[in-house]
């Protein structure tokens, strides 16, 4: 399929083009659910049994389907910007989750009310800009996107990057229940150790678990409790969007994190 990605890839419902059909291709195949599976599976591991979780920007349901093997009674929440992931997840997960069209973030949802919080595969346009105004969250997103000599994108796009995880991160700990679980899901080259110490900052600071940068105290929202990475050709849909061979190895990491009172 080929997709000009950058095209289509605007605001909260961008899936709702023919890149939601690219993903829903993506999703079912095996690597991604080996993934599911394995994201399931490792959070009844290491968080336990619980009675609300969140999918947060479910896509077509795919993790909802395998969340829900592993913990059957659990309440499942699922929430995308799509109608077409939405509708294809209502196919797939049927009552067994409870479904909500939504831009994301999005400070309105309940709060403080999930056990887990998961977002895997992360892929968000955002829409709201208004929420980005911390001041000390700008000002340490500027020294850690002053560009280092690994760096293809822009000074310029690095900062709004950092800006708009920091949202995100916000908005996940808004829905965690205090000392409850978000646990993210990323695309990475490498495991969290083994990324550049200026890529461990970044990612310190976008997930909310950095206390300070140069000196400056940003707000904490969670702390990390374990990092695992598996390789995975789930990578590719990274390289599928930009092109660049870097994208082709690797695979994901998964960060348990504990939401800070
Ligand atoms: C790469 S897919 C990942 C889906 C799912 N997490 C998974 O692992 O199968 C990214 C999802 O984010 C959703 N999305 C992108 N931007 C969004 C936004 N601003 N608000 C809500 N959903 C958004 C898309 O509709 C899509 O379902």
């Amino acid at each position: 399929m080929n997709i000009d990605f950058d095209a289509c890839l605007v605001g909260s419902s961008s899936y709702d083009t023919v890149v939601g059909d690219w993903w829903s291709d993506r999703a079912e195949d095996s690597a991604h659910k080996k993934a599911y599976a394995r994201i399931a599976e490792a959070i009844r591991k290491h968080c336990g049994i619980f009675e609300q979780i969140v999918d947060y920007a479910c896509g077509n349901g795919q993790l909802l389907a395998a969340l829900h093997k592993v913990f059957p009674h659990a309440h499942l929440i699922g929430y995308d910007g799509s109608s077409k992931m939405i509708s294809r997840a209502k196919a797939l997960v049927g009552s067994a989750a409870t479904l909500r069209k939504t831009a994301l973030p999005n400070s309105s949802l309940p709060a403080h009310y999930a056990d887990v919080v998961v977002f895997a595969f992360p892929n968000l346009y955002l829409e709201d800009e208004s929420a980005k105004n911390h001041s000390l969250e700008r000002a340490a997103a500027r020294l850690l996107s002053t560009p280092s000599p690994e760096d293809t994108d822009s000074q310029r796009s690095i900062f709004e990057g950092l800006i708009e995880e920091r949202m995100i991160t916000r908005n996940l700990w808004h829905l965690c229940k205090p000392g409850r679980w978000c646990v993210r899901v990323t695309y990475a080259g490498a495991s969290l150790r083994g990324l550049s110490r200026i890529e461990q900052r970044r990612t310190r600071f976008e997930q909310g678990y950095a206390t300070t940068v140069a000196g400056k105290k940003v707000p904490r929202y969670f702390s990390l409790h374990k990092s695992v990475f598996y390789r995975s050709q789930v990578i590719h849909d990274v390289y599928h969007q930009t092109k660049d061979k870097q994208d082709k190895s690797g695979g994901y990491f998964i960060n348990f994190l504990r939401a800070l009172p």
